[in-house]
C-alpha cells in the first residue's frame, strides 16, 4: 500500500493587504453581491472575475422558489465570460458573501460543483485562475488555481 497526501496551499491576508488590482476586484464582487436574489436562504453571494483585457465580468446568486433551479454566483459569472468572451482568459475570481442571519467573518469558498465548473475554463485556457475569498469581514484566503481546491480533478482526459 502506498499513501500520498496532497496538500492544498492557501494565502491569508488582511484586507488593506490587498494589491489594487484585486481591491476593484473586491469593490465589483461587493457590489455584485448586494444584486444577489437570495429570498430563502438570506445568504447573498458574489463574484467577480477579471479577464486578460482587464474587463471585469460579475455575477450573483440566483435562487428559485424551486430550490434546485437557483444557481450559485460563481457559476453565474464564469458562464457569463465563458458566453460572452469565450476567446479571453480568466486570470482572477474574487468572491464575497454575507447573510441576513450572522456576520460573515470567515472566508467563504466556492463549493464544489462551482470548482468543477471553473476547473473546465482553467484547464480550457491552460492557465490557472487565481481565486480569493472572503466572508463579509474578516480575513482574505488566496489560492492560485481552481486545481489547488479541487485535488484529484475529474476532466477532459479521463473521458
Ligand atoms: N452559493 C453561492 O452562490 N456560491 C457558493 O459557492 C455556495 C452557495 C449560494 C447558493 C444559494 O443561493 C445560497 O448561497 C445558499 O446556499
Amino acid at each position: 500500500m502506498k499513501t500520498f497526501n496532497i496538500p492544498v496551499h492557501i494565502d491569508e491576508f488582511d484586507v488593506e493587504e490587498l494589491p489594487a488590482s484585486v481591491q476593484e476586484l473586491r469593490k465589483a464582487a461587493e457590489a455584485a453581491r448586494e444584486r444577489a436574489y437570495a429570498p430563502y436562504s438570506g445568504f447573498k453571494v458574489g463574484a467577480a472575475l477579471r479577464l486578460d483585457n482587464g474587463i471585469i465580468v460579475t455575477g450573483s446568486n440566483q435562487e428559485n422558489a424551486a430550490y434546485p433551479s437557483g444557481m450559485c454566483a460563481e457559476r453565474v459569472a464564469i458562464w457569463y465570460a465563458g458566453a460572452q468572451h469565450p476567446e479571453r482568459r480568466i486570470l482572477q475570481m474574487y468572491i464575497t458573501a454575507r447573510s441576513s442571519h450572522a456576520e460573515v467573518n470567515h472566508p467563504v469558498p466556492p463549493c464544489g460543483a462551482c470548482r468543477q465548473s471553473m476547473l473546465e475554463y482553467e484547464v480550457k485556457q491552460k492557465h490557472p485562475i487565481e481565486i480569493w475569498f472572503r466572508g463579509e469581514t474578516g480575513k482574505v484566503w488566496r489560492t492560485r488555481s481552481v486545481e489547488n481546491i479541487l485535488p484529484l480533478v475529474f476532466d477532459g482526459s479521463d473521458l
